[in-house]
């Protein structure tokens, strides 16, 4: 096709960057690009990146070293190859990243990838010079960005953006700025062509998704749970997710919701980041270890088969041994079955930093092999305790072998399991009868009718 151009995304770092990275490839799609499989022969590469620790943010540069070569090929053939990169190292490098990666054509930080077009055609009519935006704009982008294409059964759904919580050791509150929480109407718009075209399973996304308030149809505000009782009302929208939390706003009304709304998923991703209150404190985090195991508590009794997976960082400065047992006590209580963990790494500019007591990394290596032990167990015990259970499984991948499908559990759990070719982009109800090192087997469970276990 005449016109056509192909366009490489990389996608590093966190889900709202994979929705990112979508949303940039809707927005080139209307002036003729294409997905490419590999860089080699991309007219356009966009690096899509993250800055939260120092190893996310170093992998840009070297990738950025490799693809130097494929750029140089390309133009030997006559072609030319634009090298973009977005997100958080770009809105926090600016324009110093130039200066360490001649490279670089374009530099858009988060907050303006509506913008891409424009900035592509000024790069390819400069002669070198690169083109950079890393602004914080009025016009939110999600104004400008065209809606979604069909994402499959399961999607992603960016609702809230930016955070306002200042964690000492974090850079989000100044790679994605200040919290915006965009409009109910837009938010339920998006859901329902999400449903529309496929989507069964809807995951909100925000760096702070439950401190969610925005504008009501009506002009009012609405708080989180009334926006996700709302979005549960849309006719073939089975599940519900919401993705990261923080303890502070988990409110009464969002318990309430997942007492009453049956489409929120028994599962939440509730970080914690450390069981030691001094630790706690030093991370501005606004809770106490105490506190958070109450909202654990509450959750729990709101619905019975919740279960929590959690965000971790060990060797925080000034983190003690004792400091660390407290995290693995917390870990005991809450009985995380899923987590991520991390060794603390300073990011320039943050508080935590220039904190006294940095921990050696031989210590942080080995409080996270102990820590992730920890978590391993209580996820095997878990696993094995769900054989002989009936979930809901939401199919959205063939399996690998004929006949088969595989789907998510509640639980985020892969499950396998042969299947009608029907059953694709539906939940049905499955027995949990193997657990494998990845994944559970399973068998469907014959009630008469699609979509029973809802
Ligand atoms: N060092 C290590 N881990 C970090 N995270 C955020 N900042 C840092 C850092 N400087 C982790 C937190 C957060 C997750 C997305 O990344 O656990 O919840
Ligand atoms: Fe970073 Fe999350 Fe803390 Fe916000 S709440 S500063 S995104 S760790």
């Amino acid at each position: 096709m005449s016109g056509q151009k192909k366009l490489f995304v990389k996608t590093y770092g966190c889900q709202m960057n994979v929705y990112d990275s979508a949303r940039i490839r809707d927005v080139m799609a209307p002036l003729g690009y294409v997905a490419a499989s590999t860089p080699a022969d991309a007219d356009l590469v966009v690096l899509n990146t993250c800055h939260i620790r120092e190893k996310a943010a170093e992998k840009v540069f070297s990738d950025l070293g490799r693809l130097r070569a494929h750029r140089r090929a390309k133009e030997e053939a006559g072609g030319r190859m634009l090298v973009a990169v977005a997100g958080c190292v770009a809105q926090a490098e600016g324009e110093a990243l130039r200066a360490r990666a001649p490279i670089v054509d374009i530099v858009l930080g988060p907050q303006v990838y509506h913008r891409l077009p424009e900035m592509v055609a000024r790069a390819l009519r400069s002669h070198g010079e690169a083109v950079f935006d890393t602004e914080f704009p009025v016009e939110p982008k999600f104004d400008h960005l065209p809606p979604p294409a069909s994402e499959g059964p399961s999607a992603f759904l960016a609702i809230q953006e930016g955070c306002d919580r200042f964690c000492t050791y974090c850079v989000v509150p100044y790679t994605r700025g200040a919290e915006y929480a965009r409009p109910a109407a837009a938010v339920l718009a998006e859901a329902r062509q999400l449903v529309e075209t496929g989507a069964r399973e809807i995951t909100l996304l925000g760096q702070n998704v439950n401190a969610w308030a925005g504008e009501a149809p009506d002009g009012g505000v609405w708080g989180f749970g009334r926006l996700l009782r709302e979005l549960a009302e849309i006719p073939g929208l089975a599940r519900l997710r919401y993705t990261t939390s923080h303890p502070r706003s988990v409110t009464p009304d969002l318990i309430a919701a997942h007492r009453e709304v049956s489409a929120l998923v028994p599962f939440l991703h509730l970080p914690v980041q450390s069981g030691a209150d001094r630790i706690l404190a030093a991370m501005n985090r606004g809770h106490t270890a105490a506190e958070y195991l109450r909202t654990v508590d509450a959750l729990k009794a709101a619905r019975p088969d919740m279960m929590l997976s959690s965000d971790f960082i060990v060797g925080f400065p000034g983190e003690t041994e004792a400091e660390f047992q407290e995290t693995l006590a917390v870990i005991r209580a809450a009985g995380f079955i899923q987590a991520f963990s991390f060794k603390y790494s300073p990011r320039p500019g943050t508080p935590a930093a220039a904190m006294p007591g940095q921990v050696a990394e031989a210590e942080k290596v080995d409080r996270l092999a102990r820590l992730q032990a920890e978590l391993a167990g209580i996820q095997e015990n878990f696993n094995r305790a769900c054989v002989g259970r009936t979930m809901p499984v939401l199919f959205d991948r063939p399996g690998r072998h004929a006949g088969q499908l595989i789907g998510r559990t509640p639980y985020m759990q892969a499950l396998h399991a042969r299947m009608p070719q029907e059953a694709f982009g539906t939940v049905r109800a499955v027995r949990v009868v193997s657990v494998g090192p990845n994944s559970l087997g399973g068998e469907a469970v014959d009630i008469g009718r699609k979509d029973a276990a809802e």
